[in-house]
């Protein structure tokens, strides 16, 4: 085998490191069975433990899905509420089973913004993940790009105000402000749903991720929709602006 053919190996069988998902078509998927929107969020979240399993499995290092956006709060107040158990439910069962399962979560989002209880599962979450090793799922909640891209520079600004830095500001010393600090950006952005947009979501992060786009409701995304995802995700040719 040469060296060429490894290299080319190592291209086909590349998993990302960093997936993130818009968590989109909750409503639409119960909607079409004639259920309240709140069944498809139930629905929706039991997918993410499925993707989120999954994506451990084959060996992906971190997995940032987009479950409430600082703007969903216009929503009726019944559907919020069942978000936030829904939360609240998934939060609880992260923190009794990450050490054991390798797997732990942590929440990115301006988390003042939720209830003292959800605040405190999430403070309890980030204890427990600072010492677990292994595949990380972060839950954006109450999360903005921008929201999050202005709350890292008053961050900053204030540390520099204090003289706790110093020396020019660069994207690498600015991206440690961002709720995503220490993790490397998503190599593959999915949004499930039909719709092509962002959102407002890692807006920072995905400078260069790769997009990918699926009609699939989210309650009805497969690991096998992921593999899809994946396979699109090898064939790109990623340059980051130079070229090959
Ligand atoms: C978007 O679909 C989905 C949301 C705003 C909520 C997502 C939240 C969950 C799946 C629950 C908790 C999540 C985790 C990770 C445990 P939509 O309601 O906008 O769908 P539509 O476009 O079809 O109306």
């Amino acid at each position: 085998m040469t060296r060429n053919d490894t290299a080319g190996e190592r291209e086909q069988s590349r998993v990302p490191r960093h997936i993130a998902i818009i968590l989109d078509g909750n409503g639409r998927w119960a909607k079409k069975r004639g259920l309240p929107r709140t069944a498809g969020h139930a629905a929706g979240a039991e997918t993410f433990r499925k993707i989120a399993l999954y994506c451990r499995d084959i060996g992906v290092d971190y997995l940032t899905v987009y479950a409430f956006s600082t703007e969903n709060w216009k929503r009726p107040t019944e559907e919020v509420k069942t978000i936030m158990r829904l939360l609240d439910k998934y939060l609880h069962e992260a923190i009794e089973t990450m050490e054991r399962d390798g797997m732990k979560m942590r929440i990115f989002g301006d988390v003042s913004g939720l209830s003292p209880q959800l605040q405190a599962l999430a403070h309890t979450a980030d204890e427990i993940a600072d010492h677990v090793d292994g595949f990380q799922a972060n839950i954006c909640l109450n999360y903005g790009g921008r929201d999050e891209i202005v709350h890292a520079a008053r961050r900053y600004a204030e540390d520099l105000a204090a003289g706790k830095v110093s020396g020019e500001l660069t994207e690498e010393s600015f991206s440690r402000y961002l709720y995503s600090a220490g993790i490397p950006d998503p190599d593959l952005m999915i949004r499930p749903g039909g719709e092509q947009r962002l959102s407002n979501f890692l807006l920072w992060q995905c400078a260069y991720a790769e997009f990918y786009f699926t009609d699939v409701l989210w309650p009805d995304f497969t690991t096998e929709e992921l593999d899809k995802a994946i396979a699109v995700f090898r064939s790109r040719d990623r340059r980051y602006g130079g070229v090959k």
